[in-house]
């Protein structure tokens, strides 16, 4: 199979903050991908590797080898910072218009892998039958099973680790001592540090083999006076190196291999193991000095269900390259085990996720682990910022992600409400079901939007929009929708609800509670949006159209905000048996239908009285039930993305009821 390249699209994003313009893989792949798309196994190399894994690892990939072409779609791609055809030190820098050597960024095995995701997107590859790699390519191959959990079936880690220890840095620091020694090197040009090259490699050397395997394979006999097998087989496998590498790349890969730790900015490496989904057989080898068995039994440990097996071998780190027959045996035996009682894993659905504040996160979180759903893609609207715990590459544009083939539902969650209404407008014009929790846009467009959705036999979801964790849309769907409503009232603005009454039982002033409201993430950016009751009036457009299918613009609702309202007013209310709340009141009258947002002092009796802090309650009064109060948590991240995801699960079983509906016609058709 011939090198095949892909350019990226756009920038890669560095872990370091800095930007790759320009970037291209080289990869190799063999065999085809079958109709179901599982059959993939993909490769992650280790250090001085290339792409051509059958080349290399002929042991284990070949046309008569477990991993072969008839039965599998096997991807390898070059890593970033590798000579071999994807981006690397000595590639042209597109700023200055010459090679980077020292200007290239820093890069890390993250850094690898989203490229490697953005390669996988590329040839339309959704889920992975194995992943696969040694030393540093199972460094890259257990930080995608951390990042993308749900994409493998299978992990196969061979002599690796979690993070790259001391010991293997310190080997590393010395190979770059080498050739920066070297009087060439910085110079600017492939051929600086050859010597330095050489030197280094046999450094490393010494770290993927033993004495023991000196002592078979380079053992003098008889001894003689100088000229020692081991002398000379250093020196040959540095000079072989410096033909096919360059100094430059191999210092930036060795630092590259230092920055592996999957802990780093997710707690803990125990924590970030534990997110590994796939069915994890990891191989230790005898003798291997650069990566313990107690390294690979820490993997072990921490993986879910994951299998240890430790190869004998003379040959330490390198008895991945050379055991092969013996890792055959073993894998057929691991795969077997699975495939007893294999559940075929669905296709699982792709999410599309446009921002990554408050909710986005949570929602984010929610999904993480689940298999039958998946967040393809993410879209952040500032691609520079520090996005902690998500592990997708993010996107800058929400248009490209609505339009992604992988993304089968739309999850909107940002700020701005005129950008969301485009990128909703859009996505349900594009056929894609939408779950959105952006109340200011649904109170202005709400009729135009479900026009659309209904229009395309889709499902627009907004239960999150209007008081948090509380069922109160479906309720209304579902339940009342067959009853007389006479009004909804409801404290639906969990941060108003909060600053009153951190003013009233905890003395707070007005400033100190909204503070306290903004840290805790209940808050509007525009916190005026929530005192001025802005934020409330939208949520009652929303019951209103929801309750009565009558839509009333946000301009036509009278509204005020608390504001003015002091200490002395909360307590002089109490003083009256009375307790001053923030309500939203949609009310239907011989006129029509009415919405009013605005303190009111209620009964301390009154079973809105009670609610505090950022709790939302709705009470619904209808002519056959009367009173129905739900109350729960009205704002925060985790309470509103378990709307989303409720919403997320109707769509789903939407889905499903109609294919199960396509299944139950056709049979009759055919009878006919
Ligand atoms: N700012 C809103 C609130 C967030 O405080 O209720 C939830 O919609």
């Amino acid at each position: 199979m011939s090198k095949k390249i892909f350019q990226l699209n756009g920038a890669l994003h560095l872990e370091s903050g800095e930007v790759l313009n320009d970037v291209q893989i080289a990869y190799h792949s063999y065999g085809e991908l079958n109709a179901s798309g599982d059959n993939v196994i993909w490769v992650c190399h280790a250090l001085t590797a290339n792409s051509d894994v059958f080349d290399w690892w002929s042991g284990l990939f070949g046309e008569s080898q477990l991993y072969n072409p008839q039965e599998h779609f096997i991807v390898c791609a070059n890593i970033l910072g590798s000579p071999y055809g994807t981006t690397n030190p000595l590639s042209r820098n597109p700023e200055s218009d010459k090679s980077y050597y020292l200007d290239f960024p820093q890069i890390t095995v993250r850094d690898v892998v989203s490229l490697h995701q953005s390669l996988r997107i590329h040839l339309g590859i959704t889920q992975f039958h194995t992943l696969i790699g040694a030393s540093i390519g199972g460094h890259q191959a257990l930080e995608w099973a951390i990042m993308e959990p749900g994409l493998m079936e299978h992990l196969v880690l061979l002599g690796t680790n979690a993070v790259h220890s001391p010991w293997g840095i310190a080997f590393n620091e010395s190979q770059r001592m080498a050739i920066e020694a070297d009087g060439s090197w910085g110079r600017g040009s492939k051929d600086d540090a050859r010597a330095g090259l050489e030197a280094a490699r046999s450094i490393g050397l010494l770290s993927y083999r033993n004495a023991k395997a000196y002592d078979r394979t380079q053992r003098d006999e008889p001894r003689r006076l100088g000229n020692y097998n081991a002398s000379s087989y250093q020196r040959y496998q540095g000079q072989k190196l410096s033909r096919r590498f360059d100094a430059y790349s191999y210092w930036y890969l060795t630092h590259l291999m230092d920055s592996h730790d999957v802990g780093r900015d997710r707690g803990d490496i125990r924590h970030a193991l534990s997110r590994v989904r796939a069915r994890t057989l990891i191989f230790s080898f005898e003798g291997d000095y650069l990566f313990s068995q107690a390294e690979n039994q820490l993997l072990a440990d921490h993986i879910a269900g994951a299998r240890l097996i430790t190869m004998a071998t003379d040959f330490g780190h390198d008895g991945f390259l050379i055991e092969t027959d013996a890792l055959t045996i073993s894998l057929r035996a691991f795969y077997k085990s699975y495939s007893m009682n294999q559940q075929k894993i669905n296709k699982s659905t792709g999410i599309g996720l446009i921002g990554y504040g408050v909710v986005g996160q949570a929602v984010y979180d929610q999904l993480r682990d689940r298999r039958d759903v998946r967040v393809t893609a993410v879209a952040v609207k500032d691609l520079t910022k520090d996005r902690n715990g998500l592990l997708q590459p993010a996107l800058g544009s929400a248009y490209e992600l609505i339009s992604r083939d992988d993304v089968d539902i739309i999850i909107e969650l940002i700020d701005d409400s005129e950008e969301a209404y485009h990128y909703v407008k859009s996505a349900l014009l594009q056929g894609k079901s939408v779950i959105t929790a952006n109340k200011k846009m649904l109170a202005y467009h709400l009729p135009e939007l479900e026009a659309i959705a209904t229009r395309n036999n889709i499902s627009l979801r907004y239960e999150a929009s209007v008081a948090g964790a509380i069922p109160i849309l479906d309720t209304l769907d579902r339940h009342f929708s067959q009853q007389s409503i006479n009004s909804i009232q409801g404290i639906v603005n969990g941060s108003t609800n909060y600053i009153l009454s951190s003013m009233r039982l905890e003395s707070m002033s007005y400033e100190e509670a909204l503070l306290k409201a903004q840290q805790l993430g209940f808050a509007e950016s525009d916190p005026r949006l929530d005192v001025d009751g802005y934020d409330a009036l939208y949520k009652a457009v929303i019951l209103c159209y929801k309750a009565y299918g009558h839509y009333i613009s946000p301009e036509q609702v009278s509204r005020d905000g608390i504001a003015k309202i002091s200490k002395h007013d909360l307590g002089a209310a109490e003083l009256n048996g009375e307790r001053i709340k923030l309500l939203a009141t949609v009310e239907r009258s011989s006129q029509g239908v009415n919405i009013e947002v605005r303190p009111t002092n209620i009964p301390l009796t009154h079973p809105l009285a009670s609610v505090e802090y950022e709790t939302n309650a709705v009470m619904i009064n209808t002519a056959q039930s009367d009173t129905t109060v739900l109350i729960g948590k009205g704002a925060g991240g985790q309470p509103t993305a378990s709307s989303v995801i409720s919403d997320l699960q109707k769509i789903l079983s939407e889905k499903s009821e109609v294919g199960a509906q396509t299944e139950k016609v056709q049979p009759d058709l055919v009878a006919i």
